[in-house]
């Protein structure tokens, strides 16, 4: 009998896949190389449904005989070691992003005389359609705080994009760019300190309490479905920090940050220009413990932040501190630095692969901005934050366009300069979604 491989996600199952699968049947024995979560993940949003529950639904569909995990994009290892006699995909592949995953197939099935049969593509559904519409619906707070831990088992690298409210909350919800056959989007959302503080006027020194902060993250929750990471600052006292992680915990938010910092926060980025003090290890080593004792779930991650950097005490004081943080529960360490090169990460990430018990490391390149993900990745780090960009992309057209209009004593020019359509605007936020 002949052997007939099929690749698919089949996250959302629909009649696509059994058009598919039907005609596959009438070559001969069907085999289904399902995308593994991590294969799924590296090209678009985490799975709906885990690849156990999917290989479940797969294997019980009339006219598959086996299911094999394909894990990767890539069809070549499977059909390497499988050697099909025939491959049946839709055509829609011929057109856009898999055209050159096709090209690979082609190329290699013809090494032993296999064919690529590509039935016509249904029309009207597509998974991808599907999950929009599920996840326009909304999430809940429970599966959004697991996503972060999921998002960190399936890829080497999480990019994840600051937001202050809601718009700039949609902004990361949404934007997507086709590169190379990859679709690419931020994996979840960063509520800076920084951006929160300064949309409202306010220095970045905690002054915008948590009642409010809470309020920032409600507004943002309702608009999307992404993790999210809270800039916790200092954390505040400890007999404060145990109540605050149960609230957010609660919302859904899948992580704080805190630095090791006391008194009066300042920003980082100040480093030593501005009086900042460190915090004791034993006494935040107290706080990380008693932030995680007071959890409910083994999902929600305290991130220990590590200023000894931005202090200037030196890589010793930074790798002494992260193994104490580890030790004391930290679910992550975030190496923080204001330098331009990138050699203190650089440094850091060197030490930091030879511990024996690591946690994932976070870092936020705003100094050193020419290191990219790659970069970041090769050197160990597992999510880069992208701490502030889109308020410091907004704010200079804000006071070009409020200049313009002085200058002018009319509005014209800055609209058309400065402004998106009106009618783009009331349009930007559908009135139901
Ligand atoms: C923030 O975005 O608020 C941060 C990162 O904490 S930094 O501004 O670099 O301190
Ligand atoms: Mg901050």
């Amino acid at each position: 009998m002949k052997k007939v491989y099929v690749g698919m996600a089949a996250d959302v199952f629909h009649t696509g896949h059994l058009n598919i699968i039907n005609e596959a049947k009438k070559l001969g024995k069907v085999v289904v190389g399902l995308l593994t979560d991590a294969a799924i993940a590296s090209y678009k949003r985490l799975p709906l449904l885990n690849y156990e529950q999917r290989k479940k639904i797969i294997e019980n569909i009339k006219g598959v005989d086996e299911v094999v995990p394909q894990e990767s994009l890539d069809y070549v290892p499977n059909l390497l070691k499988l050697k099909p006699d025939f491959v049946v995909h839709g055509d829609d592949w011929k057109k856009g992003v898999q055209k050159e995953t096709r090209k690979k197939v082609l190329k290699t099935i013809k090494k032993w005389g296999g064919q690529l049969i590509e039935p016509k593509y249904t029309e009207g559904i597509s998974s991808t359609q599907l999950i929009k519409a599920i996840t326009e619906n909304g999430i809940t707070p429970n599966k959004r705080l697991k996503m972060l831990k999921r998002l960190l088992d399936l890829k080497p690298v999480i990019k994840i994009m600051e937001a202050h409210n809601g718009i700039t909350g949609l902004i990361v919800e949404k934007t997507k760019i086709e590169n190379n056959g990859e679709t690419r989007e931020f994996d979840g959302i960063w509520l800076s300190s920084l951006t929160v503080s300064t949309s409202k006027g306010k220095p970045d020194t905690e002054i915008v309490d948590f009642s409010s902060r809470f309020q920032t993250i409600e507004e943002i929750l309702e608009v999307t479905t992404k993790p999210i990471i809270v800039d916790g600052d200092t954390g505040g006292k400890i007999e404060h920090f145990r109540f605050r992680v149960r609230t957010l915990e609660r919302l859904g938010v899948s992580a704080v940050i805190i630095e090791d910092k006391i008194g009066i926060k300042r920003n980082s980025l100040f480093g030593t220009i501005v009086p900042q003090e460190q915090d004791t290890i034993e006494h935040f080593c107290e706080k990380i413990r008693t932030g995680k004792i007071s959890l409910i779930t083994d999902d929600f991650m305290i991130i220990a932040r590590i200023e000894s950097f931005i202090l200037k005490k030196g890589l010793d004081d930074a790798i002494t501190r992260a193994k104490a943080y580890i030790q004391s529960g930290a679910d992550g360490i975030m190496i923080h630095s204001k330098e331009e090169d990138g050699k203190e990460i650089e440094d850091f990430c060197e030490q930091y692969k030879l511990f024996e018990n690591k946690v994932p490391l976070f870092v936020v390149p705003s100094t050193y901005s020419h290191m990219t993900e790659d970069e970041l990745k090769k050197l160990g780090v597992n999510v880069v934050i992208y701490g502030n960009h889109l308020l410091r992309s907004a704010y200079p057209n804000m006071v070009k366009t409020a200049q313009s209009i002085l200058e002018h004593k009319s509005c014209k020019e800055a609209s058309k300069k400065y402004c998106m359509p009106i009618n783009e605007i009331i349009r930007l936020i559908p009135e139901e979604y």
